[in-house]
């Protein structure tokens, strides 16, 4: 008999100690220690100690029984799996509460059921009526999705191996799911793994496809079970302002497709509905006539998406001037900054800096650095850029513009979004073409393009009769602290 082994193990990242403490070595998070009995962690059926039996090994080569996708119906879903769900595979998808991760699956089962697929969707949180009442609101409520609310997945397991297998079954969510192999509480790391565990042997072995819902903690990480992400084929992320109607699907991790694709939704009275042409949608609200706003024509995995980035440089009251960037990496806003102060000439020592990317979208190319730069000189000197023009270009640390990948593909989105002009690298001008159809200019340094949206800023400021000094001498400190009044 198996000796009986308490532990405590961390619910964030899954490390097991064998007495309390109160950090996890680990991961370096407080308090996340929970005792548990690990004695059955291993399923009973792996401990036992028969002999093993001999397998055949294969060939790289060999033919394997071709892995069909399953499309989902929905576009913008289907681009972030890599084109559908593949037969056994695992999906889990993460994603705060209430972001409309439930909608999401219900409305993909839906549509696949109506095609004639077998769907199964277990609930492990909500009743059967709460879900009906869901696929009501949507008007899907006559797709022929099979329902049910369990949280056993010994009954689950037993239950969908009775007759044809499923091609899709969705677990909403994995931390309600609990086994007898194991003897934690549910929600438990242990508990997690060991149910994630027994249903991703089950996919194997029938070639059904499974989604699992899984919750992610404050800081954004998928909860307790860090080591399912592992486990699992791909792993997505459903992300969103609460404030605002978009949600982007992200894929964090795919075995067997693209992981920089996004997805785009916006969620409505009636659902979620796919977004096909994000950058329409990531500029519907522009601040037209605005300083310190540029667009930025960027690529999130093979498409383009242009975005505003909107930022507000103001004088500080504080000792060490705040910092604040939503939707971009701090660090690439503080090298930037630090870059402008040090080639440039820009003082922003004394200057809170702020930058938001609209619309929820987070970026993360460094070819967003000349947006940005353009955006927080604009706004420092109070020079409203021009509102026909898009802008990309990565910034070394020497002040240099450097070319970025895909240049055709982000000029072409913004001449079909009637874009006039471009400010793109040197460099791109001959990979760019002529026939964008944009008048395009490109520059070499980002000291060029703070005198270009200084001379901005003093045309500006000659109408109003208070300067008038060369392009040149724009680019000086004492001058941005008085365009900026
Ligand atoms: P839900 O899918 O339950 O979120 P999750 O499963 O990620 O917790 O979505 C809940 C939110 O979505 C809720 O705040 C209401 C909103 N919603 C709509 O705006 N329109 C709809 O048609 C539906 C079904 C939900
Ligand atoms: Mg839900």
């Amino acid at each position: 008999m198996a000796k009986n082994t308490l532990s405590f193990v961390c619910q964030n990242c899954g490390a097991a100690y064998n007495r309390w403490q109160g950090k996890c070595e680990s991961c370096g998070e407080w308090n996340t220690l929970a005792e548990e009995d690990t004695t059955g962690s291993v399923p009973v059926s792996i401990r036992s100690k028969r002999k093993g039996r001999t397998f055949a090994l294969e060939s790289l080569s060999g033919k394997s029984p071709d892995a069909p996708r399953l499309s989902s119906g929905m576009a913008e879903l289907d681009r972030v799996t890599g084109g559908g769900f593949v037969r056994g595979s695992v999906l889990l998808v993460g994603g705060d509460p209430g972001i409309g991760k439930s909608t999401l699956l219900t409305q993909a089962t839906s549509l696949l059921a109506r095609a004639g697929h077998r769907v199964v969707y277990i609930s492990g949180e909500e009743a059967v009526a709460q879900v009906r009442l869901r696929a009501e609101r949507l008007g899907l409520s006559d797709a022929p999705v099979q329902l049910a609310a369990e949280t056993s997945v010994e009954d689950i397991v037993s239950t969908l191996s009775e007759g044809a297998v499923p091609r899709l079954i969705v677990i909403d969510s994995i931390q309600t799911m609990w086994t007898d192999t194991v003897e934690s509480a549910p929600g438990t790391v242990t508990q997690v793994r060991a149910s994630a565990q027994a249903l991703i042997r089950f996919a194997k072995k029938t070639g059904a496809a499974i989604i699992l819902v899984g919750h992610v903690t404050k800081d954004g990480q998928i909860a307790g079970p860090r080591v399912v992400e592992h486990m699992v084929d791909a792993v997505m992320s459903f992300e969103g302002e609460g404030s605002q109607q978009f949600r982007i699907l992200r894929a964090v991790k795919n075995r067997f497709g693209p992981t920089d694709e996004i997805g785009v939704f916006e969620m409505t009275g009636l659902g979620l509905r796919e977004v096909t042409n994000p950058s329409e949608l990531f500029l519907s609200e522009r601040d037209l006539g605005t300083p310190g706003t540029a667009v930025f024509a960027g690529i999130e995995g093979t498409r383009p998406v242009l975005v505003e980035l909107q930022a507000l440089v103001a004088p500080t009251s504080l000792g060490t001037p705040r910092r604040a960037v939503v939707g971009w990496d701090p660090s690439r806003l503080s090298m930037v900054l630090a870059v402008l102060e040090a080639h440039c000439g820009v003082k922003l020592s004394g200057h809170d800096v702020y930058l938001n990317v609209a619309g929820g979208l987070r970026i993360h190319e460094p070819a967003a650095d000349l947006a940005a730069a353009a955006a927080l000189v604009s706004s420092l000197v109070n020079a409203q850029l021009p509102s026909d023009a898009v802008y990309f270009g990565e910034i070394s640390l020497s002040g240099v513009v450097r070319p970025v990948a895909q240049t055709p593909a982000r000029l072409k989105e913004a001449a079909k979004l009637g874009f006039q002009r471009a400010v793109l690298p040197e460099s791109a001008r001959g990979e760019a073409g002529g026939d964008a159809g944009l008048s395009l200019n490109a520059i070499n340094s980002l000291t060029t393009l703070v005198a270009e949206i200084a001379a901005r800023g003093s045309r500006r400021g000659e109408s109003s009769g208070s300067a008038e000094k060369s392009a040149e001498k724009n680019a000086t400190p004492a001058r941005f602290r008085r365009g900026e009044g």
